[in-house]
């Protein structure tokens, strides 16, 4: 029960709180206020103290200052006149050769990845309603075994447009690529030129993905000493090959991996620009209509130059660092991939499964990684075989 005195008790410790907690902030905040003002002329005096002591040294110390500046302005004159002299000496010599263009262009360095790039190219864009259904499901197999790679479907259009971007300044190289007289050639420049200036994994759009491109490599081998991944297309073992193929041993181009600047690249590319400008010179572009178109396209641009290309680099101990020769023994019925310098060549089956000829494996091997379905209009199968 609440008595008198009690209650006197709690009026005056109420009295008392209300005075700790509303009368003293008011005058310990007139107090602050004041203690402000002084602080604020402390300061504003030893500001003024500091900068009249800084204009004092900037005064005595301009001359040097003065001597300073010009040591600068001589030094960034002689480094620039350094990087002028330097500019001309990495610029070429007007009279260089386009191979000695394309190494200064497109350097090559094994130890850099491969580029997760996927290049392929059509008549038409991906998105054009034209573009066939068939090649669709080929195509995005690609997309699919391959999470986070760039993918292009280029039209022949586009990919003109980009070669010309690529190559502006290899001007004999765009010479080449537009004197040609048939867009299956283009095709076939195409992928070599892709390859040599951005690297990646080429491919025709009638090709299926069977597994992810990574899986290429077996896990024995470095990536960091390969720069170039290659298929056998064929290895027909039999007397009259020579009446099927230009080559016992041939190497396929409708999928081709690679890092940028690979030296077969750099040497198809110029062995094609020479063929073609001599043939413009010689006014001899057309392709003839009777059964050597076959072998002329094989041997300007198609396996035929590339199978030769790449053994040319095997045989030339300066690029490949290899000193004894390589020919079409060292690749017949092999059924495990073989790195040759720097060159991953894999067995028949990786991108030929299922052919049911020359040793190949079904397409549920596991070295099957790329299925050609043989649909490229622009390339009837007798064209990538020998004249008959
Ligand atoms: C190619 O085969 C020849 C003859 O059998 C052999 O001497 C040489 O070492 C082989 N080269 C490679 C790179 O396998």
């Amino acid at each position: 029960m609440l008595t008198f005195r009690r209650s006197v008790v709690v009026a005056a410790t109420v009295l008392l709180l209300f005075f700790v907690f509303f009368s003293d902030p008011k005058s310990i905040s007139a107090k602050d206020l004041l203690h402000d003002v002084e602080l604020e002329q402390k300061l504003q005096k030893n500001r003024q103290e500091t900068e009249s002591a800084i204009r004092e040294l900037q005064a005595s110390t301009s001359r040097a200052d003065d001597a300073q500046e010009r040591k600068i302005e001589l030094l960034e004159a002689q480094r620039k006149n350094l990087e002028k002299q330097l500019q001309q000496l990495r610029r070429l010599p007007p009279d260089a050769g386009v191979r000695t263009q394309l190494a200064f262009q497109f350097p090559y360095d094994t130890l850099n990845k491969f580029p997760a790039y996927i290049w392929q190219t059509w008549k038409q864009d991906f998105d054009d309603p034209n573009f066939d259904e068939r090649f669709k499901y080929h195509v995005r197999s690609w997309d699919e075994k391959n999470n986070g790679f760039v993918h292009e479907v280029m039209s022949d259009q586009t990919a003109r447009t980009l070669i010309r971007y690529l190559y502006m300044n290899i001007p004999q190289v765009i010479e080449a690529y537009e004197a040609m007289p048939e867009n299956i050639l283009r095709a076939d420049f195409f992928r070599y030129l892709i390859l040599l200036a951005r690297g990646g994994t080429y491919s025709d759009v009638d090709t299926e993905a069977l597994q992810p491109i990574p899986n290429w490599i077996p896990d024995r081998i470095d990536p960091m000493k390969l720069g170039l991944i290659i298929g056998i297309e064929a290895d027909p073992d039999r007397p009259d090959w020579d009446e099927w193929y230009a080559r016992r041993i041939q190497f396929c181009q409708w999928t081709i991996q690679s890092k940028p600047g690979h030296p077969v690249l750099r040497e198809i590319v110029a062995k094609i620009t020479e063929t073609t400008l001599q043939k413009k010179k010689e006014n001899r572009l057309q392709l003839p209509s009777t059964k050597d178109r076959g072998s002329e396209v094989m041997d300007w641009t198609g396996p035929g130059v590339w199978t030769d290309s790449v053994f040319g680099y095997f045989n030339d101990p300066v690029k490949s660092g290899l000193y004894y020769p390589v020919t079409w023994s060292n690749f017949t019925g092999m059924d495990q991939p073989k790195a040759v310098s720097d060159v991953l060549v894999l067995p028949i089956t990786s991108f030929s499964p299922g052919i049911e000829t020359m040793g190949a494996g079904g397409d549920n091997d596991p070295l099957a990684f790329v299925k050609h379905h043989f649909e490229g209009s622009w390339k009837p199968e007798d064209e990538r075989m020998n004249s008959n």
